[in-house]
This record gives structure tokens, C-alpha cells and sequence, in this order.
């Protein structure tokens, strides 16, 4: 067993996991933040199990929750964090950037960051920045125009 201290949301956990936890698993079992889903049985493959660490989208099913020891950590459940929908968020809502929602938090995540390095991208740009998550359900089309509406409004807004 190990001791973690990590910043969950602005929150701060401090927790006794075992060596070999998934920092996905921590996150889902042990804070029950289960926004933060497991899409491919652990693969890295369909980045439904993105976070934020330290500001970076990374897969938290290919980290222990030891590597997050002294880090931050931001989950789906901290876009909004009880206030309203981020701007990501809300354009997801208004462009019906989804059907199950399986995959959405890793997207919200990922594009959050993509968004943060390329704040005006092309539609191309936004497809390549989605190649590490899959969707099922939408073909793209609709998660490409949330993505693209939301930076607009984001470049309005700052
Ligand atoms: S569960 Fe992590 S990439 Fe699929
Ligand atoms: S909306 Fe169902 S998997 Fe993407």
C-alpha cells in the first residue's frame, strides 16, 4: 500500500491505494467521481477516461494513482464544479455533441485543453485533436461543430 496527497477539483484527497491502482479506478471507486469513464478495458485506446493532470488531457486509465501523488488532477465533474456548464459544455448541449454520452467527459476534457493550445482551429485541426477519442454513436459531425462553436464563443468571451 501507498500514500497519496492530490488535488481532486480543489479538493484536496489524501489516501492509502495500492501500488498497482489505476488512477481511473481511484477516481471512479474511491472518490466515486464516475463521470470519468472506462470505455476499452484499460487499452488507452478510446479516451473515455481523460482528465486533466496538471492541466494536461491524459488517459487515467494508463497512470497508476501514485503518479498523481502531488499532482492536480481536473475531472468532468470540475468543468462546471456546481456552477454553470463551461462554455465547452454548453455548446456540447446546443449542438447535440452527443447521443449515449459515453464518450463526452473524455471529449469535454480533451478538447478543453485542445482548445487552451489552439484557441481559433480549423475543422480539420478539431478532427486530428479528436483521434484519441471514439464515439459510437455521433459520426463526428455534430461533436466537430460543438468543438468549433464553443471556441468562438470562447474567443468572444475573453
Ligand atoms: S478506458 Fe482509458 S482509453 Fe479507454
Ligand atoms: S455519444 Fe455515444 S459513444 Fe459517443
Amino acid at each position: 500500500m501507498i500514500n497519496i496527497k492530490l488535488t481532486v477539483n480543489g479538493e484536496v484527497f489524501e489516501d492509502t491505494v495500492t501500488e498497482r491502482m489505476l488512477l481511473v479506478d481511484y477516481l471512479r471507486d474511491q472518490l466515486t467521481l464516475t463521470g470519468t469513464h472506462v470505455g476499452c478495458t484499460y487499452e488507452g485506446v478510446c479516451g473515455a477516461c481523460t482528465v486533466h493532470l496538471d492541466g494536461e488531457a491524459v488517459k487515467s486509465c494508463l497512470l497508476l494513482a501514485a503518479q498523481a501523488d502531488g499532482h492536480e488532477i481536473t475531472t468532468v465533474e470540475g468543468l462546471a464544479n456546481g456552477g454553470p456548464l463551461s462554455a465547452l459544455q454548453q455548446s456540447f448541449s446546443d449542438e447535440h455533441g452527443l447521443q449515449c454520452g459515453f464518450c463526452t467527459p473524455g471529449i469535454l476534457m480533451n478538447m478543453s485543453e485542445f482548445l487552451t493550445l489552439n484557441p481559433d482551429p480549423t475543422d480539420d485541426e478539431i478532427r486530428h485533436g479528436l483521434i484519441g477519442n471514439l464515439c459510437r454513436c455521433t459520426g463526428y459531425v455534430q461533436i466537430v461543430k460543438a468543438v468549433r462553436n464553443a471556441a468562438r464563443a470562447m474567443r468572444e468571451t475573453s
